[in-house]
Order: structure tokens, then sequence, then C-alpha cells
């Protein structure tokens, strides 16, 4: 693996190696993560085009663990406001010697035009391209998944809401059903669930009850406001009242499901606080898991593995 730029055709075993991978940086108590010297001397560029508070932190920590410099482009106050191309930005970073660049953009193929371009010792990391892909999103959803159910192949999956504009839907489901979940579902509203989910081995709901009914985990997603216009938008209280996980919703679903969500959540909207707050709620530990598995990924682009 020299970049990674999506979940979709990762073999099962590239990423049960990564989520291994990710497993050894945890400590014993499954939170702590160790420091490491695998990346001593390399530079780790976050080129972030696209506002983030969790992906780009956990990032950044992730580097610093792995004892890499780190340098977090601030692309409000870069030349980019100046007229300077994306491939010329890179361009001028790599003569600083940048050995990884860890990438959002809203533009969909963002990261894979730079992984074309960079010189083949460079290794580039989707951070999120529009609503194509969040691999390291995937990638730790399916960490979170694999230490609360230990195994996939018994595992229904609900994954909620925003599914069109949503580039984290992709690479769970992509990912979920790569390594073995026994179903996988989505549930939105028909005009927020695209129409080529059936052929990605998902069944479709379009009723929020029965799309939980008996699954062992619920990834809840926000509606994405910055991808839709006109007739897509929802009023936030008309589509809580359809779609959004309460506490007596979640109950038909199987009683130890876990709930989760990618983050930012808005209380209120997909999900209601109680739930967020709630003992099914696994939405911090997501979090949380996105440092080891973060560092999973740079340190196995890059060769220099535990
Ligand atoms: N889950 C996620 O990508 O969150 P951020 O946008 O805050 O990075």
């Amino acid at each position: 693996l020299i970049h990674l730029l999506s979940t979709e055709g990762l073999s099962k075993d590239i990423l049960t190696h990564i989520l291994d991978t990710a497993g050894n940086f945890v400590s014993v108590n499954d939170r702590e993560v160790k420091k490491v010297p695998l990346l001593r001397g390399k530079s780790v560029f976050n080129l972030f085009f696209e506002n983030s508070t969790r992906t780009r932190t956990t990032f950044d920590i992730a580097a610093k663990r792995l004892s890499a410099d780190v340098f977090n482009l601030d692309i409000a106050r870069s030349s980019a406001s100046k007229g300077e191309t994306l491939l010329d930005t890179i361009d001028n970073l790599s003569a600083m010697a940048a050995d990884i660049f860890v990438v959002r953009h809203s533009e969909s193929g963002a990261p894979y035009l730079i992984a074309k371009h960079v010189a083949p010792h460079v290794h580039v990391v989707n951070a999120g391209d529009g609503r194509h892909a969040h691999p390291t999103q995937g990638l730790l959803d399916m960490y979170t998944i694999r230490h609360y159910k230990k195994d996939f192949s018994n595992l229904r999956v609900a994954i909620v809401g925003d599914v069109l504009h949503s580039r984290v839907a992709r690479s769970d489901i992509h990912a979920l059903t790569t390594l073995g979940a026994a179903e996988v579902r989505v549930v939105g509203p028909r005009t927020l669930v695209p129409s080529d989910m059936a052929s990605m081995g998902v069944r479709v709901f379009h009723n929020l009850e029965e799309g939980i009914k008996d699954c062992d985990v619920i990834i809840m997603l926000r509606l994405q406001n910055e991808r839709m216009s006109g007739a897509l938008l929802p009023s936030s209280q008309e589509y809580f009242k359809s779609f959004g996980l309460t506490p007596e919703k979640l109950q038909l679903a199987k009683p130890d499901a876990i709930v989760m969500h990618p983050g930012p959540i808005n209380r209120g909207v997909e999900i209601a606080s109680e739930v967020v707050d709630g003992p099914q709620a696994v939405i911090l530990s997501q979090v949380t898991f996105g440092i080891a598995v973060r560092m999973a990924v740079m340190s196995i682009v890059a060769g220099n593995e535990a």
C-alpha cells in the first residue's frame, strides 16, 4: 500500500492488517497510544482544504506519536488564496522534502490527482474528498466495531441518514462488505439514498423503525447541508421526527447494539442528546481509536511498520 485513497478495492487481508497494526499501538487499557520512532526523520504535511476537528487533530497527534515532523498548512492564509494551483502547492511542499501528504478537499478525486503527481517515494492519505471517500474514518469505524463486537460475520449493521452526500457511508460499506458483515443496511429518506446502493450489496430501507430493527451496530450520519440545495434540504424538525434516533426507537435494535457517528453530531436533528450521552453510544471511542488507526495507516504506507 503506497497511498490510502479509498477502502474500495482493499482486500480483507489488508484491512485486517491495518486494524491489527492499529491494535499494536494501543496499550492494555485500549485507549492510550504509545510513542514510537517509526517515522523519525519523516515529514508529514496536513493539507486540509476543508474544515475538520477530529480528522485533522488525530492525524496531527498520530504523526507526532510516530515521531514524525508535522506541518499543518493553514490553507486560509496560504498562497492558494493568491491563485496558486493545487499541484503547484504540492510541488512547493514537495521541495521542502514532504514524505506524506494528508489531504482533505471538497472536490472528489483531489487526493487521486495529487497521488498521480507526486514522486514515487511520497505517500498520499485521503482525509476525505467531497462525497467520495473517507477511508481512515471507514477504518476507525471498523476498528471500533471489531473492538466492541469482536467478529464481523454475525453482524447486522445499519447506516442511517444522509447517505447520498456521505463519503463515510461509502467507505464504511466497502469495508463492511469486504470484512464479511452478515448484513449491511442503509436507511434514509428516498431523496437522500443514492440509487446504486443495491449494487453495493446493501439492503435499502426508507423507514427508520424497520431499518434498525434487530441491528447490532447503528451508524448515524449528519445531514450534510453544505452539499445540498433547494428541494433536498429537509427541515430539522421534520427530519428528526422521521429519522432522528431517540431512546425509544433505539429499543428496536438489539439490546447490546452500539451507536456510532463520525461527527460532527447535530443533536436533535439526526440523533437525540439522550442517545449521544447514553450507554450505547461509542462516538467518543471512535475518535480515540482514530489516533491508532491513523498511526497504522501512515506507518504502513511509508513502509515503516511496527
Ligand atoms: N469525522 C470527521 O471527519 O470529522 P471532522 O470533519 O471533524 O474531521
